[in-house]
């Protein structure tokens, strides 16, 4: 079952040059293709769309302050399973819960800077598209 889904490399991954090294880890798996890859700031409306869920918890304006620091790499994922996936390669919010060999328990430490963001289902992946790359057929 083709899909696609929607990936943030946050400012922190920016930062410490772990582009290459995490868009690797997507890119080597076997049919998955990128479908769209762009070096961008976020700006805070963007921020507050795509994470809407979260507007108003304790850890929301951090998390926009943190977001918007600094450029990010915005991906679009396309493949087999992508959106469950790219979630396996992720692991969990936490680093230090997350297993070494993901992304997160491989790079991270705090759950503010954890690297990545991936779209958490089908129906989040389509909504954050529409957020990042509306020109997308
Ligand atoms: P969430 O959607 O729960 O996690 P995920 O990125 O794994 O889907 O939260 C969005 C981001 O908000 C998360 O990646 C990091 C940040 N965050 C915090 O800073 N503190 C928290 O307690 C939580 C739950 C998230
Ligand atoms: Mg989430």
């Amino acid at each position: 079952m083709s899909q696609r889904t929607l990936v943030l490399l946050k400012p922190d991954a920016v930062r410490r040059g772990l582009v290459g090294e995490i868009l690797g880890r997507i890119e080597a798996k076997a049919g998955w293709t990128l479908g769209a890859l762009e070096l961008r700031t976020l700006e805070r409306d963007t921020l507050e769309q795509h994470y809407a869920e979260h507007v108003g918890k304790p850890f929301y304006e951090p998390l926009v302050e943190f977001m918007s620091s600094g450029p990010v790499v915005a991906l679009v994922v396309e493949g087999e399973r992508v959106v469950e996936g790219v979630r396996r390669l992720t692991g969990p919010t936490d680093p230090i819960a997350a297993e070494p060999g993901s992304i997160r328990g491989d790079f991270g430490t705090i759950t503010r800077e954890n690297l990545i963001h991936a779209s958490d289902s089908e129906e989040s992946a389509e909504r954050e598209l529409k957020i990042f790359f509306p020109g997308l057929a």
